[in-house]
């Protein structure tokens, strides 16, 4: 039977981080509602604690669009933190507060200068804090796959004792490597089960190294219930998990991962679009799904499969994530079959055999002059050539 996969975007609070991202209330709403039409299952709306500009955000997105998609927003391990987030999405149906607090001996040397005891008190006392506001509470182990394994572990066997009901493993500064990754979740699901398996397991990648949806998904395959993404990848440094590419993986995939999710898939591209109108900042054009060239062919051998059948070059089709059709760009490595499409779709007739080896002649000729070879070009080669014939 096919696994669901709570799908939480942190776009508008990981992914605003990055420089240059910023976005004002109104358009943190707008966003916020896309969100909604995505239908991802928990919006992470900011971090309230560090301005009143994102308290108000978060306040807002809780107030206009927590009716139907849970809300959550992010707290540092202390009390104040943990009100401003609690004050902020109190008004969601489903509010969740997230705490987060570092597990690796890095994070606890040089971040807090405690000892280790000391800093998994003060995450048992944060939740325990939590628990009194709310019964949905989720807790990050910061730099996770950094981590001592057995003081990870104490760690989470500590916060559920306190009534965590969350577990989200981050793989903060994008460290990990697929097989590792899989393997520490593998074992941190197994210990989870045998102490409370109501307890949901997330797993939350940076992109550092490339890796952030093959960690990702390595977890789905072990066990993990959860995943934490952004649209486009959008995030600190190279970025987080992209949110489109874990859920078209699924959804390609699913034989292999058994695993689905709720997101409406045709509105990923208006999605992805949205953000890069609001942030001003654009995806790379081959970006896996969302990229201006993801679905473009240009070589002629893959052209000619693709007008035979799209099956031949596609995994995926356009309309699934909301594109309008696979796009052939004519280049001057682009054959007679792709030509001859781009004429007929506007609206010439091609029956004449001797005139398109004519026309397909001047193609090659103009194209080799040209990166690409545009509509409109097309329509001036065969206008032009058939006017002067006249
Ligand atoms: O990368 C990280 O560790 C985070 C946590 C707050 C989950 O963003
Ligand atoms: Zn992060």
């Amino acid at each position: 039977m096919s696994r669901k996969i709570i799908v939480l975007d942190t776009t508008l609070r990981d992914g605003e981080q990055v420089p240059g991202a910023k976005l004002n209330v109104q358009q943190k709403v707008e966003f916020a509602q896309q969100l909604k039409r995505l239908q991802v299952d928990i919006i992470e709306a900011g971090f309230p604690a560090s301005s009143a500009g994102d308290f108000q955000a978060v306040q807002e997105i809780a107030r206009s669009v927590g009716d139907t998609v849970s809300i959550t927003a992010l707290a540092r391990a202390v009390k104040s933190d943990i009100d401003a987030v609690y004050n902020s999405i109190k008004l969601a149906q489903n509010p969740l507060i997230h705490i987060v607090l570092g597990t690796s001996d890095i994070h606890v040397d040089k971040k807090f200068n405690r000892s280790k005891d000391a800093v998994l008190e003060m995450g048992v006392e944060a939740v325990k804090y939590a628990k009194t506001l709310l019964p949905h509470v989720q807790y990050s182990t910061e730099d996770a796959s950094r981590s001592e394994f057995e003081y990870l572990w104490k760690t989470i066997e500590a916060v559920v004792k306190a009534g965590a009901t969350m577990i989200n493993v981050p793989d903060t500064v994008g460290y990990a490597v697929p097989d590792e990754f899989g393997e520490m979740i593998r074992k941190l699901n197994e210990r989870l089960k045998n102490l409370d398996d109501s307890v949901i397991l997330s797993v939350h990648c940076h992109n550092d190294l490339g890796l952030a949806t093959a960690n990702t998904l390595a977890a789905i395959k072990n066990g993990a219930d959860k995943v934490e993404v952004t649209i486009n990848g959008l995030g600190e440094r190279a970025g987080n998990t992209s949110l489109e590419e874990v859920v078209m993986a699924l959804k390609v995939r699913e034989n292999s991962f058994q695993c689905h999710t709720n997101i409406k898939t045709t509105e990923l591209l208006r999605t992805s679009r949205l953000l890069t109108y609001l942030t001003g900042l654009d995806v790379q054009v081959n970006k896996a799904i969302t990229g201006d060239n993801a679905f473009a062919h240009s070589s002629g051998i893959h052209q000619d499969g693709l007008l035979k059948d799209k099956q031949v070059y596609e995994i995926m089709s356009p309309e699934e994530v909301g594109a309008e059709s696979m796009e052939l760009i004519l280049t001057a490595r682009s054959g007679r079959h792709a030509f001859k499409n781009a004429v007929e779709k506007l609206g010439f007739d091609t029956s004449d055999v001797a005139e398109f080896e004519v026309l397909f002649e001047k193609f090659l000729t103009l194209a080799d002059g040209k990166k690409e070879v545009y509509d409109h070009d097309v329509f001036y080669l065969v206008t032009n050539h058939r006017t002067l014939d006249v």
